[in-house]
């Protein structure tokens, strides 16, 4: 279980409430693995993550360009880096093939890249907002 805390704040309400709902999301999916007989369950909050996790890092790239955030470029290329991840993830599970390491690996990539890259990336768009550039 992952939580969002005021450390994690970017300054822009919308995109925090985003990240909530990625780690809302997420959560559901670590619920629903840890049952095995709801890995239908678990598939489709990934399908959700893939497309809100799309979704959102286009509005953020957007808001970074914005704000002209000396991270803007390394955000992009991070979210880009994550999904071509996430792709690889979500065509295994896609084709069945849903082995117990399989899950594990989904659960460890999506948590840490989560909490890394909103903790120390996306964060620093707050300064940007604090400057006012926008
Ligand atoms: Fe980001
Ligand atoms: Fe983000």
């Amino acid at each position: 279980m992952i939580t969002w805390d005021e450390s994690m704040s970017t300054g822009v309400p919308l995109i925090d409430a985003q990240h909530k709902m990625l780690f809302q999301k997420f959560n559901e999916f670590s619920e629903a693995i840890s049952d095995v007989t709801s890995r239908e369950a678990a598939a489709e909050t990934l399908d959700f993550l893939q497309f809100y996790a799309t979704w959102h890092f286009r509005r953020e790239e957007k808001c970074m360009d914005e704000y002209q955030c000396p991270v803007a470029a390394q955000n992009k290329q991070a979210h880009a880096e994550f999904l071509a991840t996430f792709d690889g993830f979500y065509e295994k599970w896609q084709n069945g093939t849903i082995t117990p390491e399989l899950v594990r690996e989904t659960h460890r990539e999506l948590e840490s890249w989560l909490v890394n890259h909103i903790g120390h990336t996306d964060t620093q768009l707050r300064q940007c907002v604090e400057k006012g550039i926008g």
